[in-house]
C-alpha cells in the first residue's frame, strides 16, 4: 500500500484507536430533500466538531459545505436511481469520475453494490472498476451493501455482500447491524461500519452502534439516527462517545439527555 493510501486511510479511520465516527449525509441522492436534510448546511455544521468524516455526495459538498471546512471527505460516487423508481431501486453505476473526486481533494469514494438482485453484476462490476481507477490515485474505496426490498438483513447475507466487496477490493466496507454480528465481521477482512438505516428512538440506536463496536466493527456511518433525532448534536457526541470513549449505552444516552 503507498503512501497517499496510507495517509487518506488515517484520515478515515483515526489512528489513536483505529475508530471512526462517520457523518452520513448523502441520501439526497437518491432520495431527494430527506427530512432534515433541506438545508444541508445548516444541519451539519454544529455536527462537525464531534465527526470524524462527512459522507456526502459531490453537489452537497460544493454547495453546502464552505471549502475551508477542515473534516476529511468521503465522496459517493455512485447512483444513478431513485427512490420512485422500485424495480431497479439502487441499481447504481459511477456518477463521479475520479478526476473530480481528486479535484475535491476528498480522503475517500463510497460505491453501492446490490448483492443477490438481478442486476447485481452492474453494481459489482461497476464498484471494481471505480477500485481500479482509485487505486491508481491512492484513494480508498468504501463499498456500501445496499440493501434492496425483498433481502434480508441478516448475518448469512450482509456477510456474504461485505466479504464480497472486500474480496473485490473494498477498502472499508459499510453495512447493516444484525443479529450474530460478529459473524459478519469476522469473515470480512477490511474494517466494517454500520450504517444507520432508518430513525429509530436514541436509545436502541445507541445500543446498535455499541452491540455494532462489540462484534467488531471500527465505527459507524450514520445519518438519519443523527440527523432526524430531537437533538442531533447530543445524539452525535453520544455516538462518539461509544466509538471513540467505550461509553456504555446508558453513560451514551446520558450524554444525549444532558445535551438537551
Ligand atoms: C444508502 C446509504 C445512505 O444514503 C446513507 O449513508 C445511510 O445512512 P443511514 O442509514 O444511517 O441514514 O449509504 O445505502
Amino acid at each position: 500500500m503507498d503512501w497517499g493510501m496510507k495517509n487518506r486511510l488515517s484520515r478515515i479511520i483515526k489512528p489513536k484507536d483505529g475508530r471512526t465516527v462517520m457523518l452520513a449525509v448523502d441520501h439526497g441522492y437518491f432520495m431527494g430533500p430527506t427530512t432534515g436534510l433541506e438545508n444541508l448546511g445548516e444541519t451539519v455544521k454544529p455536527l462537525l466538531p464531534y465527526a470524524d468524516v462527512l459522507m456526502l455526495t459531490r453537489g452537497a459538498l460544493r454547495h453546502y459545505i464552505p471549502p475551508e471546512t477542515d473534516i476529511p471527505i468521503c465522496l459517493r460516487v455512485s447512483g444513478g436511481t431513485s427512490i420512485l423508481n422500485e424495480t431497479n431501486l439502487l441499481h447504481e453505476g459511477t456518477v463521479v469520475s475520479i478526476e473530480d473526486a481528486i479535484r475535491l481533494n476528498v480522503s475517500a469514494v463510497a460505491f453501492s453494490i446490490l448483492v443477490g438482485q438481478p442486476f447485481e453484476r452492474d453494481t459489482i462490476l461497476g464498484m471494481t472498476e471505480y477500485i481500479d481507477e482509485a487505486n491508481r490515485y491512492g484513494i480508498p474505496v468504501l463499498a456500501v451493501t445496499a440493501v434492496g426490498r425483498g433481502l434480508g438483513k441478516d448475518a448469512k447475507y450482509l456477510s456474504l455482500a461485505s466479504r464480497m466487496a472486500a474480496e473485490l477490493g473494498a477498502n472499508i466496507v459499510k453495512t447493516y447491524y444484525c443479529e450474530n454480528f460478529e459473524k459478519v465481521v469476522e469473515t470480512c477482512p477490511v474494517p466494517i461500519v454500520i450504517a444507520g438505516g432508518k430513525k429509530i428512538p436514541e436509545k436502541e440506536a445507541l445500543q446498535m452502534a455499541y452491540n455494532a463496536l462489540q462484534a467488531g466493527a471500527i465505527g459507524v456511518d450514520m445519518g438519519r439516527n443523527i440527523f432526524q433525532s430531537e437533538n442531533p448534536a447530543g445524539m452525535i457526541k453520544a455516538v462518539r462517545a461509544i466509538v471513540h470513549e467505550n461509553a456504555t449505552p446508558k453513560e451514551a444516552y446520558q450524554i444525549f439527555k444532558n445535551e438537551k
